[in-house]
């Protein structure tokens, strides 16, 4: 199972995504593979944001591994599954794909929020770093739960 999480600088609320699945699955024993990545190109090759970096911390996750990057095309082909994090990515994501591609195209929070299409709240300029992780922590959760026999 090959996961990406998307949002707008990969700096934030992605990379945080990015660490959260990554080790609910290993805690679970899976082999899934998962990145991150940003619509824009604003901030490629930087490290998450200091705040994503300490929120992760306070629970066990190293994120300072990530670098930034930009969504691309290919991504479409590479991924199974696209988690966006909010209404205009998951819409420029689909700007690229094609209908078959769209269809790994989702909106994250509607693993807990069902058909909803709830955004993650961008904290760049507000805050809320600990709200966006215990979002991003319970639909990591589902996501596992609805995906139980992928490796
Ligand atoms: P992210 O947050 O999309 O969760 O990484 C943002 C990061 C940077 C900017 C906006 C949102 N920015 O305007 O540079």
């Amino acid at each position: 199972m090959k996961v990406l999480m998307v949002c707008l600088g990969n700096i934030c609320r992605s990379p945080l995504a990015e660490g959260i699945l990554k080790k609910q699955v290993q805690e679970k024993g899976l082999d899934w593979q998962i990145d991150s990545a940003g619509t824009s190109g604003w901030h490629v090759g930087e490290l998450p944001d200091a705040r994503s970096i300490a929120t992760a911390k306070q629970y066990g996750i190293d994120i300072t591994d990530q670098r930034s990057r930009q969504f691309q095309q290919s991504d479409l082909d590479t991924f199974d599954l696209i988690l966006a994090m909010d209404t205009s990515n998951y819409n420029d994501i689909l700007r690229l794909a094609n209908s078959e591609q769209a269809t790994k195209v989702k909106m994250i929070l509607n693993f807990t929020y069902p058909k909803e299409n709830r955004s993650v709240p961008d904290p760049y300029y507000n805050d809320g770093f600990e709200t966006v992780y215990q979002l991003l922590d319970l639909a990591c959760g589902k996501i596992i739960e609805e995906y139980p026999n992928e490796s």
